[in-house]
């Protein structure tokens, strides 16, 4: 008989995934506007004070069965996620600011809801940085560690997460930092053995956020990268993930106008209309739009943001549609806005016989309010990946692409960037991994 549902997973090897027991640690790389807009978030929503609108964990259902079963219980009920409550954060930042102060100087958060959280909000103190200013060139830091060599430093974030690890029953590490220079891997990143001696000899490849995500991986721990930068995206990293069953995903919180093309790409595909040209331009003023007002670290964020229409539109498979596609991007730092980014995309398209039409997109959105939400889901997800016999030894969790700008994949496969087949794609590996059948959306049996 013809299925909407394809394949039962409760084989007679299948493993459950572990409980979400104890308390849940999260080290927050960088306490700057995402990282406090998360930590104050999920505190108001401990208390009561907010709701967590825009978290797939918190809000979201997952349907299961048959259209007719009516079965769709919270996904946060359906596979053992940690709760908000067993949460606990720390950090390192490379200024002294508690969470309390860096969100204030932020300005994301209304102050009548931060001094409602203040006296918790203040207890949460960055630990020193590792931090280089070759790395990140609008940034002048003054709390960070000192050491002779690259390895002497991962080996002070190592003891440092192992400290924490003895008040929490498990950890997850998040970059929640500024945005690197560009860097592309090379050949200290092509083996753990040559990123070993990298560390040892000060390789001019290993940049801060690897000297972290090396850390964290070497213990086990899950890693999350909310900016461009290389980070574990190199061959050597993706070892040491998969040997130490350390989960990992891609890059670049997918928050506004990449998010916007993620959607409004594929519609454009599914009627197969032609694209032109796509113009995007940015207004930002926060700390984040000035670092990316350097042309080193605007680099990384602009090849992060190129990949997605390339990948959605497949001009190898249309050249009729999108061979010619022009694509730019812009990001301009405009302090009047702060953390209020305004985005204008302006898509060319054509439909039939050739016509050309016009799109404009205005999105005036909050880029911490929308990025807060992602990283809270990631860190949730990337800690069941942990707890999951399937999950946790294969390094890359695809799964999660649905949160990126750019997705990591296996060696030779391309990356997914269609939200909606991402996000069938998340919903599928958890019914996968919780033993219930996948759902295909065949549904011919309704008709049998
Ligand atoms: N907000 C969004 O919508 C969004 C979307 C995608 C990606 N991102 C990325 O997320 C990151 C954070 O964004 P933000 O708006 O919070 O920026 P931010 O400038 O407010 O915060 C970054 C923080 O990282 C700290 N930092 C920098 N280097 C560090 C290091 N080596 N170790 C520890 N701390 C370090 C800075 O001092 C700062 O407090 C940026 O890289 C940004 O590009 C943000």
């Amino acid at each position: 008989m013809s299925s909407e549902l394809e394949g039962g997973q409760k084989t007679a090897g299948f493993q459950p995934v572990a409980p979400a027991t104890g308390k849940l640690g999260v080290m927050v790389i960088g306490l700057g506007a995402v990282a406090t807009t998360m930590i104050a978030g999920v505190e108001a929503v401990r208390r009561g004070l907010a709701k967590p609108i825009g978290s797939l964990t918190q809000m979201g259902t997952i349907r299961l069965g048959k259209r007719t079963d009516a079965k769709s219980p919270l996904i946060k009920e359906f596979v053992p996620l940690a709760d908000l409550n067993d949460v606990v954060f720390t950090g390192w930042d490379i200024f002294e600011d508690n969470v309390y102060e860096s969100a204030a100087h932020a300005k994301v958060l209304d102050e009548k809801t931060l001094l409602q959280l203040k006296p918790y909000l203040e207890t949460i103190k960055p630990l020193p940085a590792v931090f280089d200013q070759y790395y990140v060139k609008r940034l002048h830091g003054t709390h960070v560690k000192t050491g002779t060599t690259k390895r002497d430093l991962a080996n002070q974030v190592i003891a440092d997460i192992q400290a924490f690890q003895q008040t929490v029953d498990r950890v997850v590490v998040i970059w929640c930092g500024s945005t690197e220079i560009f860097l592309k891997a090379t050949a200290v990143h092509e083996t753990l053995e040559a990123f070993e001696a990298g560390l040892d000899n000060n390789d001019i490849g290993i940049a801060p956020s690897q000297i972290y995500a090396y850390a964290a991986l070497s213990l086990g721990v899950p890693f999350a990268n909310g900016a461009p930068n290389l980070t574990v995206d190199a061959p050597a990293l993706v070892e040491l993930s998969k040997k130490k069953s350390a989960p990992i995903c891609g890059k670049d919180f997918k928050t506004g106008q990449t998010f916007m093309k993620t959607v409004l790409a594929p519609a454009f595909k599914a009627r197969m209309l032609g694209v032109s040209g796509w113009f995007s331009t940015n207004i930002l003023g926060n700390r984040d739009g000035e670092v990316l007002d350097d042309p080193e670290s605007f680099k990384t964020k602009e090849e992060s943001k190129l990949g997605s229409l390339e990948y959605i539109f497949q001009p190898e498979l249309y050249p009729d549609l999108y061979k010619n596609l022009y694509h730019k991007i812009r990001i301009n730092y405009y302090p009047p806005r702060g953390d209020d980014k305004e985005a204008w995309d302006n898509i060319d398209i054509f439909g039939w016989l050739g016509y050309p039409m016009q799109l404009k997109v205005n999105f005036l959105c909050r880029d911490s309010i929308l990025a807060a939400p992602i990283a809270l889901d990631l860190v949730l997800f990337l800690d069941l990946a942990k707890r999951t016999p399937s999950l946790k030894g294969i390094g890359i969790q695809e799964w999660l692409s649905f949160y990126l700008k750019a997705p990591q994949t296996a060696p030779g496969l391309y990356p997914e960037h269609d939200l909606f087949i991402q996000l069938m794609k998340l919903k599928n590996t958890l019914r996968h991994i919780m033993g219930q059948d996948l759902i295909t959306h065949l549904g011919l049996e309704y008709y049998d």
